[in-house]
Order: structure tokens, then sequence, then C-alpha cells
């Protein structure tokens, strides 16, 4: 039986998307569950020359033999889902917990008519605040009462659990990142719930003792998007310079970008129980190291970095992303296990 929860270490975007991808097609899990938010989030994966950002269906749906499910903790917006299938091409691989919180047009025009949520905290207009918050005062409809979802509908918990009884592998992905957790991130420039590894496990039924491995993933030079403080902050400019530009998958809003915050991820790999850690963006480190994957082969800068890193988590660095299609990876679980 293998059970592992990924998650973000930082403030999102760090690159779950790929990290999850490169592990399905290695371990061919049977089931891959999303947990966190809803479809506030974006989690981009480039394959070849296609690039695809997903905001419902899980980001390990380019590995083709898994089910793809959503936790009931997640909130399904019908409209994203049913584009994101058609779209996709994955009917008849995806599932939605019977128990989802459902977003209607009234959250999203809430969330985007309130000057608090839209200015003062950047959200991504997605509806998911007031939609967890109906669902806090138990107003929200949930899937089973949605006649378009009805050919989705699972109890994942059960699935999840059936497959490790029978030893078979099941990724737990979440998605946002530990700095914009309801309870542990920059209150009140945060998302609508926590975000940390208990939280994916929750959301997808799965109790804690089931769970083999939290792998967090951080991301060389960290990003945030929306307002909010940011410790390691660089001004535009200088990462311009740098020649690191992002933008939002779901807003295409320019991210905020700054270095690697020590402090930050051994607090986040604490909270979050991290038993692994992956690290993204490492080319951006040195560029000498563009597609690399082979440890062997990072130059010195690089490996002193993952090293530093490495003692800032306190855990094993056993993924190294070196570029952002699939295949640029360096995978070092074998040593580990
Ligand atoms: P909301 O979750 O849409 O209410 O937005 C609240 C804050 O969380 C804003 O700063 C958003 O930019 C941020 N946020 C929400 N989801 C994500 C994500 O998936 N990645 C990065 N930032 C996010
Ligand atoms: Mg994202």
């Amino acid at each position: 039986m293998s059970c592992t929860i990924i998650v973000g270490g930082f403030f999102g975007d760090e690159g779950k998307g790929k990290v999850v991808a490169h592990i399905a097609h290695k371990d061919k899990p049977v089931i891959i569950s999303r947990g966190g938010v809803g479809p506030n989030a974006g989690h981009t994966v480039q394959v070849g020359n296609k690039e695809y950002g997903v905001r419902m269906v899980p980001s390990g749906f380019v590995y083709k033999d898994a089910k793809l499910c959503i936790g009931s903790g997640v909130l399904v917006d019908p409209r994203v889902l049913k584009h994101e299938v058609e779209s996709l091409g994955v009917k008849g691989r995806v599932f939605v917990d019977f128990r989802c919180g459902v977003i209607t047009e009234d959250h999203i025009s809430r969330d985007k008519g309130s000057t608090h949520l839209a200015k003062k905290i950047g959200s991504t207009g997605s509806g998911c605040g007031p939609a967890n918050a109906d669902r806090v005062m138990r107003l929200s409809p949930q899937a089973k009462d949605i006649p378009e979802l009805a050919e989705y509908l699972l109890d994942v918990p059960k699935a999840i659990d059936g497959a490790l009884k029978k030893e078979e592998v099941v990724l737990l992905e979440g998605t946002q990142g530990f700095g914009i957790s309801l309870y542990y991130g920059t209150y009140p420039f945060v998302t609508s719930k926590d975000t940390s590894a208990s939280q994916i496990a929750a959301d997808n039924g799965v109790g804690p003792t089931k769970i083999d491995d939290v792998i967090v993933v951080f991301k060389a030079y960290p990003t945030r998007v929306g307002e909010g403080p940011f410790f390691t902050e660089m001004s535009a400019e200088k990462s311009d310079a740098m020649g690191i530009q992002e933008f939002g998958t779901v807003t295409h809003r320019k991210r905020r970008i700054g270095s690697w915050d020590g402090e930050m991820a051994k607090y986040s790999a604490m909270i979050n129980g991290c038993t692994k850690a992956a690290i993204t963006g490492i080319d951006r480190i040195d560029k000498a190291c563009f597609g690399l994957t082979e440890f062997g082969k990072l130059s010195k800068k690089a490996k002193d970095f993952v090293k530093n890193a490495e003692n800032d988590i306190g855990c094993p660095v056993v993924l190294i992303s070196t570029g952002p299609e699939l295949s640029q990876i360096i995978d070092l679980r074998d040593e580990y296990s």
C-alpha cells in the first residue's frame, strides 16, 4: 500500500502539477485525487510542446491509466469541470465525491463584487471564498444535488480505501501553497481553507495513519499572486533583469517573485509533516542545469543550493525539476527508499 500527498511549500504555483504528473508516470497510481480549495487553483503541465492548465481535474490526468477524483473537501464549479473534461478528453475517468460543495454564479459575483475579497485580499474571483462561507453556514448545494454532476458522482474515500487495501498506489494532490493556508498562512491574505497536508488528507477522506509520504514542493525562486506579505520578495526590476517572469494560470496576473526563504521552508516542512521534498526551477539558479535528468551533471552552484535547501527543510530533496517539460526532472527517490 502506498498513499502519497503532494503539497506546495510556499505561496502556490511551485510546480506541483508537473511533480504529480512525473510521479504518476513512474509509480502508476490507480487513483489520483485532488484536495485543496477549488477552481481558484491552476496547475500547469507541459508535455512535449503542449501546455495544459487545469483548475478542477487533477493535474495527474496526463497519466492515462488513473481514475481522476475530486475529494469531498474541494469546491466544484460544474461549468469549469465540464469545460475541462471535454477539452482534455478525460470523460469516463473523472469522478466527483458526492459531498463536494458547489460553486454557483452567485458565489462568483459575490467574490468579484466584494471590495474586501477582490481588492484587499486579491482573490482569484472564482467564487471559492463565498462558496466556502456558505458551506460553513450549511447553505451550499452539494454535488449530489446537481443533475449535471450526476454522471461523475462517487464515494471517493471508499474508492481510495479499496485501492489501498489492494496494495495499489494512490496520489493525493494538494493545491495552493502553505503560505496562503487559512490557518497557518499570512492571514488575512490567505485562501478560504487550510492548505497543509493534513487538510489534503481530510479533503479526500483519508485518515492520517494511511499516509505513507508527504512530498512538499518548493520553488527555487518562490512566487506569490495577490496581496499580502512576501518576506523575500524582490523588485520587479530585479526579477525582470534575471529573466524571471510568470503569470497566473487562473487570473493571468503577473506573479511577484522572491528569493529562497529558508525560514519559511523549515516551518512549512514542519507543519506539513514533510517526509521528502521536491525543488522546482533549479535551472533558474544556474541556467546550465536546464533540462538535466541526472544529479551528477548539476553544477556546483546548483548542488550547493540543493544542499542548503535540504538543511532548511530537514528532509531529503528527492525530486529536482530542471525545466517546465514533464521529462525535465531528476528523480532520486530510489536512493532514499
Ligand atoms: P481566493 O482563494 O480566490 O479567495 O484568493 C485568496 C488569495 O489566495 C489570493 O491572494 C489568491 O491569489 C491566492 N490564491 C488562491 N489560489 C491560489 C493558487 O492556486 N495559487 C496561488 N495563489 C492562489
Ligand atoms: Mg497554480
